[in-house]
């Protein structure tokens, strides 16, 4: 499995079909240099295949920003892993918390689109953990991480080559502006990686499982997560929809 660090921009609902080409079409010549860091990007559903057709050429992958849990049926306006990979896709974002806000998304349903992507050879899940800001003021945050992991994750099985990406996400730092401290972030994630061991074993996360935190990651403060043991990666939202922006992120967290 790759052991690079990775990037995934989730550009969310925020810009047009038009827009969302003309993005991917900015951001192949400043990207062109770059090696040694994997990055992805996470259009809306219908500029999937556009985006997926501009970027072909390049070391840029393309990610989803949901999938259903189940392959094919009558399940009217959804869209299933299958037909992601086909269009284009490598990794699937699962449960953001805008979903688990604002689409009741709960984490029975993580689970089972996990579980599905998991099976589905070719994509990678990105399942998206974290607490809120009450559960934070409340010093619940660890407990709340070890719930959500072992609802989204309880019972799976990792074979050989499987790979997953956790995002830890604390949904108070998500479109706020302010990242949480990166030490703060290394403490979440080493929580993280030590239920994961508890769960399934620390070879297994060594070699299936990479740990990214996302929550208004800019160019200015990425710099402050380089180097941490336990973070894999970035999930940026915001910063990531204007191209040079994104390739400063991407440039100075790959140093
Ligand atoms: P943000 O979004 O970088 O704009 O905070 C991150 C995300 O929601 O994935």
């Amino acid at each position: 499995m790759s052991k690079e660090k990775i990037i995934i921009a989730n550009w969310k609902m925020k810009i047009s079909l038009s827009e969302s080409k003309q993005l991917a079409q900015d951001l192949i010549d400043p990207l062109k240099e770059i090696k040694g860091i994997e990055i992805a990007v996470a259009p809306n559903f219908l500029s999937v295949c556009d985006v997926a057709d501009i970027l072909k050429d390049t070391s840029l992958k393309i990610c989803s920003q949901d999938a259903f849990w189940e392959q094919q049926g009558a399940y009217t306006g959804e869209i299933s892993p299958q037909l992601l990979k086909e269009a284009g896709c490598e990794f699937i974002i699962i449960g953001h918390s805008e979903r688990r806000k604002f689409m009741m998304e709960n984490y029975e349903m993580i689970h089972k689109k996990t579980k599905l992507v998991l099976e589905t050879e070719g994509v990678t899940p990105v399942v998206c953990i974290g607490e809120n800001w009450d559960e934070r003021k409340t010093d619940r945050r660890d407990f709340v991480l070890f719930d959500q992991l072992q609802q989204a994750l309880g019972g799976l099985k990792f074979g050989q080559g499987d790979r997953i990406i956790v995002a830890y996400e604390p949904i108070w730092a998500i479109g706020s502006g302010t990242a949480i401290e990166p030490a703060e972030a290394e403490y979440a994630h080493k929580v993280i990686r030590l239920t994961l061991n508890d769960m399934f074993g620390k070879d297994v996360v060594d070699e299936n499982f990479q740990i990214i935190y996302g929550g208004s990651i800019n160019s200015s403060n990425v710099v402050g997560f380089l180097g941490l043991e336990n973070i894999d990666g970035m999930l940026v939202g915001g910063a990531s929809l204007n191209a040079e922006e994104f390739a400063k992120v991407i440039k100075s967290f790959n140093k």
